[in-house]
């Protein structure tokens, strides 16, 4: 069958708005490690999914989920010592303050979870967002997603510009103040939650503003939103989705940012692939949530979730993935800040261990953001067997966040070929 003809019985069994990256779509049939393979059998470096963080089929993995799914899957509402210890495991990785989880199986659900326990835990309903963000898709989650900053914000919800220092919420600040600048920002939205009645619950952020483009945060902010937060009787929110699991050469993003949420929500990479996903927290918030809520979700917290997360946890510790991702996170960002002087398209480059953000301009004075070029780029990397794909506020940041067995050599492989697109579309 024909790639085009795929393409039109898709639209017709999905519905032709369900998204598709490239110009020319790809069709992947397998997966090994850092690589996907296409019908054709072209092998491609897969520097964008997350999901797979010990790498397309890992061997140690799919034993683990065949294993357990040929002895067992049940709902939650039995006993299962592999559940527990799961669970153990997972917060045990966390700071003290996290003791306790509630799994479920996507991120939406997971950010669902901790928006509706910090509004159960304080008794209110206000809860503040980055302008640029996204968490997930169901009605609450998603009416967080890219608001923006528009002015005399009503309802529950308060957005605040991301704090970044690439393009300061104003000029000629230091880096201190700056950050008391953003600080100021969000304490306004707290204000104006408390003035129209709706309380503070809390506020929720990616731990390094990964939708938002990877931002460089002004020193201090998280530590001080928290103080902030906490001062105002909220609870902070890390959402860990895309941060967590050594993404950032720690076990979480908010260790790499430094703060110490109340609030830890985890999912895509912590079943491989397996749906998996979790809301970690203080025993009492907890139980707390437990008490008014008795949640429950069919595929959750099962023996099938269990084994695959421990085998993903095993692989991280195996392939002593943290220090992996450090080492070749730091030397490719180095690789790629070289090029900001090389090419004047090239705004910025920002790296947390295998989370790098490229940022496209088309003028160095302005910062006007190059976002057809940043297309353009996404797609020849492609076709030269990379691919990585953009996001930020003005998408015109390419977005490289391989799974987290990607190499010093692949690194490499993708430069030489960074450097042919760059000089092809700097002609
Ligand atoms: C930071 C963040 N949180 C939550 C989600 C939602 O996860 P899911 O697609 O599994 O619902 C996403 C998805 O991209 C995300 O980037």
């Amino acid at each position: 069958m024909t790639k085009s003809l795929l393409k039109s019985r898709r639209d017709l069994a999905l519905g032709s708005g369900a998204e598709l990256f490239y110009d020319t779509p790809l069709e992947i049939v397998r997966g090994e490690g850092v690589y996907l393979y296409d019908r054709d059998g072209r092998r491609y470096v897969d520097m964008y999914n997350n999901v797979p963080c010990v790498g397309h089929a890992n061997p140690a993995v799919v034993q683990a989920m065949a294993e357990q799914q040929g002895t067992v899957n049940v709902h939650s509402r039995y006993l299962h010592e592999g559940i527990v210890a799961f669970a153990e495991r997972l917060v045990g990785l966390n700071h003290e303050g996290i003791e306790s989880v509630i799994f479920s199986c996507s991120g939406t659900e997971t950010v669902e979870v901790a928006l509706q326990m910090a509004r159960i835990v304080t008794g209110n309903r206000g809860l503040i967002c980055t302008d640029s963000t996204y968490h997930g898709n169901s009605d609450l989650v998603g009416s967080l997603s890219y608001l923006g900053c528009p002015p005399n914000q009503t309802g529950e919800i308060r957005s605040f510009p991301f704090p970044e220092r690439y393009r300061p919420l104003k000029e000629g600040l230091n880096e201190d103040e700056l950050c008391a600048a953003y600080l100021a920002e969000v304490a306004a939205r707290i204000e104006s939650l408390k003035a129209q009645g709706s309380g503070f619950a809390g506020l929720i952020m990616c731990s390094i503003f990964a939708n938002e483009g990877l931002p460089d945060i002004p020193a201090g902010f998280m530590s001080r939103v928290t103080d902030l937060v906490h001062g105002e009787g909220g609870l902070v929110i890390a959402d860990e989705v895309q941060s967590g699991y050594a993404r950032t050469g720690r076990w979480w993003g908010y260790e790499a940012t430094q703060f110490r949420p109340d609030i830890v929500v985890t999912g895509k990479p912590m079943g491989n692939g397996l749906p998996l996903s979790a809301t970690a927290a203080r025993r009492e918030f907890v139980e707390l949530f437990r008490a008014k809520k008795d949640y429950f979700n069919t595929c959750a917290a099962t023996p099938l979730q269990a084994a695959v997360g421990m085998a993903v946890l095993d692989e991280i510790e195996r392939l002593d993935l943290c220090n992996h991702v450090a080492e070749v996170g730091a030397r490719f960002t180095g690789e790629l800040e070289r090029r900001v002087d090389r090419y004047s398209s090239i705004g910025d480059v920002r790296g947390c261990g295998l989370f790098i953000s490229i940022e496209m301009i088309k003028d160095g004075a302005t910062k006007e953001p190059d976002a057809a070029l940043t297309k353009t780029l996404s797609n020849r990397l492609k076709d030269k067997g990379f691919l990585v794909s953009y996001s930020g506020k003005y998408h015109n940041v390419l977005k490289v966040r391989p799974p987290l067995v990607f190499s010093h050599a692949n690194a490499d492989e993708f430069l030489e070929a960074f450097d042919e697109c760059l000089a092809e579309t700097h002609e």
